[in-house]
C-alpha cells in the first residue's frame, strides 16, 4: 500500500501484546522500501526532550518522512575518473603547511576523455563522496556539486568486501546536459535553506529555494519551503514521495501531541504514519481521567486502521530462533531449539533472542561448537525473563529493602 503511494496521510495502529514483533515489521519494513522513500523512526517519549517543545520534534520528523524526487537538466561534467590530483602551493599567508591551488581530474566517457582544472572547494566535495581513480561521477558545473555514482563497471572483477554498485562507463561527451534526479526530504531542505553556509552536499538548486537564509528553523521558512516544493508540483519538476513516520510506543505521547498530530495528518503535504503500542486501555497522557483504548485520544482512534499483532506459537517461535541463530552466527542442535522456543512460550520471544549469545559463549567455554540444550538450561539459570525476576521479587519481598 506505501509502495502504491496511496496511503498518504492516513494512518495505521499496530496492536498487540510485548514481543509480538511491531517493532521488527517496522524494521523490516524501512529495509523493503529502500532509501529512495524515506523512513523515520521514534519512540513516542522522544517529544518529552528538555531543549525542543514537544510539537517542534514532531513536525520535524514528519518532515523527515516526506520525501521529495527532483528532475533538473544540468549542465554537467561526466565519466570515470582517470586521474585525480591535488596541487598544493605554499600558504599564501606564510605559516605552515600547504594549501591545495587547485585540483586535476581526468573525466572518461565511451566517447573520449577531458581534464579538467578545478577549483580546492570541489576537491573537498570529492573527497567527501570518497572518490577515488576508477568510480563514475558527475560534476555539476554550476554549484561544482559532486555526485559519485558508484564504482565504473571495468572494475567488476575486483575483489570487494562491501557490496559496490557498479555502473557502466557513460556515453557521450564528458560535458554534457544530463537529467539529474535528487531524492531529499522536507527536512533536508529546512535544513539546507537555514544553516547559512548549507547546500553544498546536497546540490545547487535545492539549498537555494530561499534567496536569504536563516539562520533557524522556523514555521515561516517551512511554509515558504512549502510553497516553493508546490510550485515545482505543479511544474512538473518535483514529485513528491509521501514516506513513512514510524511512531513506537506511541501511549507515550499526551494529548496536546496526539491533537497537533491529528492536525498535521489533515495538511495536504503529509507522509503514511505507522503508530505502535502494546497498551491495552489506559490513560491517555496529559489528562486527568481521560481513559482511552491504547490511550490514544477517541477522535484519532478513529481515523486509524488497526492491525492486530499475536503472540507466536512455538513452531513460529522455532523458526525465528532458527533464523535468529543463522544470522547471528551460532549453530544449534535440535533438542536446544525446542528447549528454547519451550521457553519462550513460558516467557517471551525477546528473552530466548537474547539467551542465544551467552548460550553459545558457554558451549565455546566448554568445548564446543553447536549449542545445546544443557547450554540452554544453564544460561536460564543466569540470566532471568522480566516475568520470573517479577515473581522472585514478589516470594522475597521481606528480603529486600524498601
Ligand atoms: N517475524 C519475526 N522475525 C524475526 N524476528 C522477530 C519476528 N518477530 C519478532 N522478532 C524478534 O522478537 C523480538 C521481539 O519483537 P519486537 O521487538 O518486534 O516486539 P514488539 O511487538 O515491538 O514488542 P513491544 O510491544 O514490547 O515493543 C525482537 O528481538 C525481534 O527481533
Ligand atoms: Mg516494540
Amino acid at each position: 500500500m506505501i509502495k502504491s503511494k496511496k496511503m498518504a496521510g492516513r494512518a495505521i495502529l499496530m496492536a498487540g501484546p510485548p514481543g509480538t514483533g511491531k517493532t521488527a515489521i517496522a524494521l523490516a519494513m524501512s529495509h523493503e522500501l529502500g532509501n529512495k522513500v524515506p523512513f523515520c523512526p521514534m519512540v513516542g517519549s522522544e517529544v518529552f526532550s528538555s531543549e525542543i517543545k514537544k510539537t517542534e520534534v514532531l513536525m520535524e520528523n514528519f518532515r523527515r518522512a516526506i520525501g521529495l524526487r527532483i528532475k533538473e537538466s544540468k549542465e554537467v561534467y561526466e565519466g570515470e575518473v582517470t586521474e585525480l590530483t591535488p596541487v598544493e602551493t605554499e600558504n599564501p599567508m606564510g605559516g605552515y603547511g600547504k594549501t591545495v591551488s587547485h585540483v586535476i581530474i581526468g573525466l572518461k566517457t565511451a566517447k573520449g576523455t577531458k581534464q579538467l582544472k578545478l577549483d580546492p572547494t570541489i576537491y573537498e566535495s570529492l573527497q567527501k563522496e570518497k572518490v577515488e581513480v576508477g568510480d563514475v561521477i558527475y560534476i555539476e558545473a554550476n554549484s561544482g556539486a559532486v555526485k559519485r555514482q558508484g564504482r565504473s563497471d571495468t572494475f567488476a572483477a575486483e575483489f570487494d568486501l562491501e557490496a559496490e554498485e557498479y555502473v557502466p562507463l557513460p556515453k557521450g561527451d564528458v560535458h554534457k546536459k544530463k537529467e539529474v534526479i535528487q531524492d531529499v526530504t522536507l527536512h533536508d531542505l529546512d535544513m539546507a535553506n537555514a544553516k547559512p553556509q548549507g547546500g553544498q552536499d546536497i546540490l545547487s538548486m535545492v539549498g537555494q529555494l530561499i534567496k536569504s537564509k536563516k539562520t533557524e528553523i522556523t514555521d515561516k521558512l517551512r511554509k515558504e519551503i512549502n510553497k516553493v516544493v508546490n510550485k515545482y508540483i505543479d511544474q512538473g519538476i518535483a514529485e513528491l514521495v509521501p514516506g513513512v513516520l514510524f511512531i513506537d510506543e506511541v501511549h507515550m505521547l499526551d494529548l496536546e501531541t496526539f491533537t497537533y498530530l491529528h492536525r498535521a495528518l489533515e495538511s495536504a503535504i503529509a507522509p503514511i504514519v505507522i503508530f505502535a503500542t502494546n497498551r491495552g486501555r489506559c490513560l491517555v497522557r496529559g489528562t486527568d481521567d481521560i481513559i482511552s483504548p491504547h490511550g490514544i485520544p477517541l477522535d484519532l482512534l478513529d481515523r486509524l486502521l488497526i492491525i492486530r499483532t499475536t503472540p507466536y506459537n512455538q513452531k513460529d517461535m522455532e523458526a525465528i530462533i532458527k533464523l535468529r541463530a543463522n544470522t547471528e552466527g551460532h549453530v544449534l542442535d535440535d533438542e536446544a531449539l525446542v528447549t528454547l522456543s519451550e521457553i519462550g512460550t513460558r516467557s517471551t520471544l525477546r528473552y530466548v533472542v537474547q539467551l542465544l549469545t551467552p548460550a553459545a559463549l558457554t558451549a565455546k567455554t566448554n568445548g564446543r561448537t553447536a549449542i545445546s540444550k544443557q547450554d540452554i538450561l544453564e544460561v536460564s539459570t543466569l540470566f532471568l525473563d522480566a516475568k520470573s525476576s517479577a515473581r522472585i521479587l514478589t516470594e522475597n519481598k521481606d528480603k529486600f529493602m524498601r
